[in-house]
């Protein structure tokens, strides 16, 4: 898909000229019904998704210029087919970044190009070989130990408090610390960078003023900045971390990669390995403390925790909303779909399908087929972090069912959760237990 302009990904102010696309199409009833920033839809977002799987599974949303795709079969297709549904607009700005903030961008001296998650067919296939065979499971297992250790040290700071706010004391800092820790960073820079990473959600996916543009375009370069200089410090001295094995890797074969490329893909991870497992994590806890029995399960039998995990990543997931953009005129749920229209797969509701999971809306720790879902995607593009997710995942729900069985939430709080389209969190987690 190429304009002949110079492409920012994620940092995008032109949008893809979609006009032949559907988007003079009326809106069903069902497209009016979709408010994806509303407050009852972030709320609870399944209720609209089990009604709309129901009467309407693909349809076209002309305020927002998606064909908006809820079954599990049809987001499997998407998926599967990267050389129709491209990802190439995977991380474009869901508001379209304003001039002012564009203006900031072209300052920066950003080197942004698409990697791996919205780079096409032809390319991505040589990058995702090398960035993918290097994220070894050794790398990945010898993060084990360091990563409890962490957990422990955060869960020492409250475990005589008898209360704490789990996202802030715990979720937020420890999946930035350990995304650290494998590419090969220090502890202060992971929460420089957990702050960065927070800003980018809501004003890539959500709907931010001009000012939080330009303010987050100001930080976008301080962390391109940062990230150049982690890579450079890496190749000087290549330490025994995913990044010092990637810069051995070019050291030997310059023409695998471009450097920029690297830093490319070093700055992508940063933001993909932490907030994602934040917020998946503090989602599932959400569901568990919710759901008592299914907590205490997990205490009585540890050995169930590694498929609640995939429980979790099925029944709130937290990226539930992904995005393609057709390549030809394509059929999908028997709706033809114009080329270059913009496809926003709704996994959320993939995960909640009955056809594939019944009683879709029951948290089941014993789930046979939990690790079905679609939360960590599917096919060529399928998450590259998940070994490490999963592992991180899993091990704070060891410590925190071990050390903290009688954990229980406070009642009456309120749920909070960013507006963005595509990233499901909720933002606090009181909970208490006796001391
Ligand atoms: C619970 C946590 C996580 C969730 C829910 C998640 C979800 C996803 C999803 C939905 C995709 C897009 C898949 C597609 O387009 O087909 C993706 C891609 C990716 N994720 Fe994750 N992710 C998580 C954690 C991580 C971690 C810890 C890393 C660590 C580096 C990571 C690195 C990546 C990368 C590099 C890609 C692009 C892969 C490609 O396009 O080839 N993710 N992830």
């Amino acid at each position: 898909m190429s304009t002949g302009k110079k492409q920012y990904g994620m940092f995008q102010s032109e949008p893809i000229d979609t006009s032949a696309a559907g988007n003079s199409l009326p809106g069903s009833e069902t497209a009016c019904a979709f408010k994806p920033f509303s407050h009852d839809y972030l709320q609870d977002p399944y209720q609209f998704f089990d009604k709309a799987r129901k009467s309407e599974p693909v349809f076209f949303s002309p305020e927002y210029n998606y064909w908006v795709v809820l079954k599990y079969e049809d987001i499997a297709t998407v998926y599967r087919n990267p050389e129709t549904y491209s990802p190439v607009n995977a991380r474009h700005p869901v508001t379209p970044i304003c001039p002012a903030a564009a203006k900031v961008r072209d300052q920066q001296n950003l080197g942004i190009e698409p990697s791996l998650v919205d780079e096409a067919s032809d390319t991505h296939k040589h990058h995702r070989k090398i960035f993918g065979t290097a994220f070894t499971p050794k790398r990945v297992n010898q993060m084990e130990d360091r990563i409890r250790a962490i957990v422990d040290r955060y869960i020492d700071r409250f475990v005589n408090d008898g209360r704490a706010e789990l996202v802030s004391q715990l979720l937020y800092e420890v999946p930035a610390l350990a995304i650290f820790l494998f590419l090969g960073a220090s502890d202060e820079d992971a929460v420089f960078v957990k702050k960065l990473g927070s800003d980018r959600a809501i004003v890539n996916w959500g709907s931010p003023t001009e000012s939080e543009q330009v303010a987050m375009m100001h930080g976008m370069g301080e962390h391109w900045q940062f990230t150049k200089d982690l890579v450079d410090k890496a190749y000087k001295t290549p330490g025994d971390n995913y990044l010092g094995d990637m810069v051995r890797i070019h050291h030997d074969d310059p023409t695998l990669f471009s450097i920029n490329y690297l830093y490319n893909v070093m700055f992508l991870m940063q933001f993909a390995g932490h907030e994602t497992t934040t917020q998946a994590t503090a989602n599932g806890l959400r569901h568990l403390l919710t759901d008592r029995e299914q907590w205490e399960l997990l205490c009585e039998q540890p050995e169930l925790i590694a498929n609640a995990v995939e429980e979790i990543l099925r029944i709130d997931t937290s990226i539930f909303g992904w995005r393609r953009i057709t390549t030809c005129e394509t059929t999908l749920g028997g709706v033809t779909i114009p080329k270059d229209a913009r496809i926003l797969m709704m996994m959320g509701s993939g995960n909640h399908d009955e056809d594939i999971f019944p009683n879709g809306s029951k948290f089941d720790a014993t789930r046979k087929n939990a690790k079905k879902h679609l939360g960590l995607g599917l096919g060529a593009h399928f998450c590259m972090g998940a070994p490490l997710a999963r592992m991180e995942m899993r091990i704070i729900l060891e410590q925190l069912t071990s050390r903290l069985p009688q954990l229980q939430l406070v009642g009456d709080q309120s749920w909070e959760y960013l507006p963005t389209l595509v990233f499901r969190g909720v933002q606090n987690l009181e909970v208490e237990w006796t001391a």
